[in-house]
């Protein structure tokens, strides 16, 4: 199939039967026009104030961001209304804020979830900045943001796999917390190489697992109570992985564990979350008895 009958039926899945009720609400949304809001993009990404809405358009507000539950990424705040995610995606954006410059840059974020990220990543002043995930709900949660943001970022409900047949390439491309959740981990690296410009950039995160052995962990079923899960490198492991896929400049920036700072309940979120997914008795480890979720991050070149 082409690309873009691809994206054609991407977009009519909108209109399908369990995703229609999200658009719906949202449409209503999309008639509420202000101009001039104050718009903040700090760990909070705030979008105007209390007084700039009638009371009409708060419950809007608050019944369209319900009806979009769970907000895994954020948070954001929305004219007062606080959508305290289930992720501080702040705390990953903060960390890989100091290895990337992004001015002028044409930019992509693979898996990009509801844009939190790409939001924050607009303090760079890229060139074009374009987001690639095939979750519908994170689509409607990015057009509700950026219908009073006015980015022109672009979502594409496509995934890293149609990278490569994409109408353009990219200068810098991040992938981050998506490689794990490939069978094929080697052939998706490569999709990031083929989807870059010569000397283009990428900067990734993923599980690993400690130790020097070329290994990677292959959950039996599920990981962390993540259903899919398929394989969790060592670094040396994920170095092999990057260098068969053509990058060089192999960069590790750094190493993780995840906290329930990072990744906690919230009324906006699942009724599960890390403190659900680790032993009672062990937090070392998952439920399953497998290493507890632990991230390395890495920036790397097209060789
Ligand atoms: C674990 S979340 C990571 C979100 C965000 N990038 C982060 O690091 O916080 C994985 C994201 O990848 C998206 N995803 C699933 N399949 C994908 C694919 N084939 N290509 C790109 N993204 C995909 C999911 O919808 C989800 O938003």
């Amino acid at each position: 199939m082409k690309l873009d009958e691809l994206k054609k039926l991407k977009t009519q899945c909108l209109e399908w039967k369990n995703v229609k009720p999200w658009y719906d609400q949202l449409k209503q949304v999309l008639k509420i026009e202000k101009e001039h809001i104050k718009i903040e993009l700090n760990d909070w990404v705030s979008i105007g104030e209390k007084d700039d809405l009638t009371p009409a358009e708060h419950e809007l507000i608050l019944q369209t961001a319900k009806t979009l539950i769970p907000w895994r990424k954020g948070p954001f705040n929305l004219f007062g209304l606080k959508i305290d995610s289930e992720w501080q995606s702040n705390i990953k954006y903060n960390l890989i804020r100091p290895y990337f410059d992004l001015k002028d840059k044409v930019v992509a974020d693979i898996g990009c979830n509801n844009g939190y990220y790409m939001f924050r990543m607009l303090e760079d002043k890229p060139k074009r900045l374009i987001g690639f995930d095939p979750s519908p709900l994170t689509m409607l949660q990015f057009e509700f943001i950026n219908h009073f943001i006015k980015s022109d970022i672009v979502y594409e409900k496509l995934g890293v796999e149609h990278l490569e047949l994409y109408n353009h390439k990219f200068d810098f491309i991040f992938m981050l917390g998506v490689l794990y959740h490939r069978p094929d981990p080697v052939g998706t690296l490569k999709s990031l190489a083929r989807g870059l410009n010569p000397a283009g950039e990428i900067l990734i995160d993923t599980f690993m697992i400690d130790g020097e052995d070329e290994i990677a962990l292959t959950p039996n079923s599920r990981y962390s109570k993540i259903p899919n899960i398929y394989f969790i490198p060592t670094i040396p492991a994920l170095k092999n992985w990057l260098n068969r896929a053509g990058f060089t400049d192999i960069e590790i920036l750094k190493t993780t564990v995840t906290t329930q700072e990072e990744q906690r309940k919230t009324d906006w979120s699942f009724e599960q979350s890390l403190e659900d997914f680790l032993d009672p008795n062990d937090s070392s480890k998952t439920v399953e008895g497998y290493p507890a979720p632990k991230r390395v991050y890495v920036k790397a070149k097209k060789s």
